[in-house]
């Protein structure tokens, strides 16, 4: 079916809750994208974070046949082996602790916010502003932005926003706080570290008043920032990470990942989900992680994306560049980012995404040669100069 045809479809029968653009994409292969007329194009979006390790990674797609055609799904009523596997793994190699699988990253954050509830009964969470958290009502409400929340009132109670910064974290922290949710990078706010004296003061306050320090790294985790995680190059340990987007190599899977304090706060009948760290999705992620977790490819991510970054400063019409890894975030001088992203789609064949109106983010696979860094950057000064 034409991309035409498809849109006329989705006008009768679709929910209209996104603002898709004109292009039906039909295969995928490492950095690049083919649409229904056979056109290539140069992805640098990667499902919006999902393919750190490029469209279609061989280990993952055979990771996947091999465990679709022997055991698709069982439930969390049985033990599988990738599950157990992954799970392992994951705890071993951040924060000691236990794993408990969602299919989401607002799944993820869900599991989160009830296990700090769990701990500290009636507590509040504290967030910041520009933070992103997912669109449930959980996650909306640890999401202070009010276009995104406004229609959706009431939310849910016990939230507090403040900005990022180390006297308002310290302020806002105290005895009566169940748990503080950050992401280390802002992801959806246009690509914004953190201030390291605010992570610091947030670690600070919660160890003084027994909160629960908890770092969303569903976009920022998976060697997107140039190590497996980005509280890895900070030096602030958290007290449970949520994961999703590139967990599963492509397929739907999160996770919230705790350290020892908080690995058995909850108890059977706490928390479910009927798929939740399913065999197919299990076996995805962990053929993803042999892939990610690899000195050599997290090293190259931290280069690759400095020198993409030290190349977009001299882009005319950029005015400021934030990167960490290949997480890439610029500010137009005259604004119209959804315009650019759309003329980079249509006309270059480069994918993008704007933020907001003045910010387009990049999030190219990890696995990005600097040949196709080069191009991409040629597409986009194509359009700006
Ligand atoms: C930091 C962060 N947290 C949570 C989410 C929500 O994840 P999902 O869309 O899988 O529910 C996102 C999605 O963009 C995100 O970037």
């Amino acid at each position: 079916m034409s991309a035409a045809a498809l849109q006329a479809v989705e006008a009768a029968h679709v929910v209209p809750n996104y603002a898709r653009q004109p292009v039906a994409f039909v295969r995928g292969a490492g950095s690049r994208l083919w649409d229904d007329e056979g056109h290539e194009y140069l992805d640098f979006l990667t499902g919006i974070g999902v393919l750190n390790v490029g469209h279609c990674h061989p280990r993952v797609v055979a990771a996947i046949r091999e465990q679709a055609g022997t055991l698709l799904h069982v439930s969390n009523l049985f033990y599988t082996e990738p599950a157990m596997r992954l799970a392992e793994r994951l705890a071993e190699r951040s924060l000691g602790g236990k794993v408990m699988f969602s299919n989401s990253g607002a799944e993820a954050i869900e599991g989160a916010l009830k296990l700090a509830r769990k701990n500290r009964r009636g507590g509040e969470i504290v967030t910041v502003h520009g933070g992103f958290h997912g669109r449930t009502y959980g996650a909306l409400s640890a999401t202070p932005q009010e276009s995104k929340q406004a229609p959706f009132a009431p939310l849910v109670p016990g939230f507090v926003a403040v900005p990022p910064t180390a006297e308002a974290l310290d302020a806002a922290i105290g005895e009566q706080t169940a748990a503080v949710v950050l992401e280390v990078v802002q992801g959806e706010s246009g690509v914004h570290p953190l201030p390291l004296d605010a992570l610091r003061a947030a670690r600070a306050a919660c160890d003084e008043h027994g909160a629960a320090l908890v770092f969303d790294e569903i976009q920022t985790g998976m060697g997107r920032t140039g190590s497996l995680f980005a509280y890895e190059q900070i030096g602030v340990v958290p007290d449970a990470m949520t994961l999703a987007k590139s967990l599963g190599g492509g397929l739907p899977i999160g996770a919230l990942v705790t350290g020892p304090a908080l690995a058995d706060v909850f108890q059977p009948g706490d928390h479910g989900s009927t798929f939740a760290g399913g065999p197919t999705v299990a076996a995805a992620a962990n053929a993803a992680l042999d892939v990610l977790d690899d000195p050599e490819l997290l090293a190259r991510v931290g280069e690759l994306g400095a020198r993409l970054a030290a190349a977009l400063r001299d882009v005319p019409g950029i005015a400021e560049v934030r990167q960490r890894g290949l997480m890439v975030g610029f500010d137009l001088d005259a604004g119209g980012a959804p315009a650019l992203a759309r003329r980079a789609l249509l006309e270059q064949r480069l994918v993008l995404n704007a933020t907001g109106p003045d910010t387009v983010r990049m999030l190219p696979a990890l696995v990005v040669t600097e040949a196709e860094c080069d191009d991409a950057l040629a597409r986009l000064t194509a359009l700006l100069r």
